[in-house]
C-alpha cells in the first residue's frame, strides 16, 4: 500500500476519485463535498500544479483547518504530476503506512 504511483489519464475525476478508483482508500467523511477535511492531501512536490483554492478549501483556509501545502482531494483534479500522502490525523488504523 506504501509508496503508490498513479496514472490517470482522465482530467474529468477528482483526486479522491481517482484515489478511490485504484482501491486506496482514502478517507471522505463528507463524502466529498467539501465539508470536511478528512481527505486532506499533504502536498510534498507540485503544489504549483493545483488551481486556486475552491470557495469550499478557501473556508477551510479562512478557519485555520487547511495549510498553505493542504489541499482537498475531493476539491481538485489533477493537472500535472503531484507527491502527496495522507494527513497524520486522517489516517486509517487497519493500513500500515510508510513514514
Ligand atoms: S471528503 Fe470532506 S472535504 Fe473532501
Amino acid at each position: 500500500m506504501n509508496n503508490r504511483e498513479l496514472i490517470n489519464n482522465d482530467n474529468s475525476k477528482s483526486i479522491l476519485n481517482i484515489i478511490h478508483d485504484a482501491q486506496i482508500d482514502w478517507m471522505h467523511a463528507c463524502g466529498g463535498k467539501g465539508r470536511c477535511t478528512s481527505c486532506k492531501m499533504i502536498v510534498h512536490e507540485g503544489i504549483e500544479h493545483f488551481n486556486q483554492p475552491t470557495s469550499a478549501e478557501q473556508r477551510m483556509i479562512d478557519n485555520g483547518r487547511l495549510a498553505k501545502h493542504e489541499r482537498l482531494a475531493c476539491q481538485n483534479k489533477l493537472n500535472d504530476d503531484i507527491d502527496i500522502s495522507v494527513a497524520e490525523t486522517n489516517k486509517f488504523p487497519h493500513i500500515e503506512y510508510s513514514a
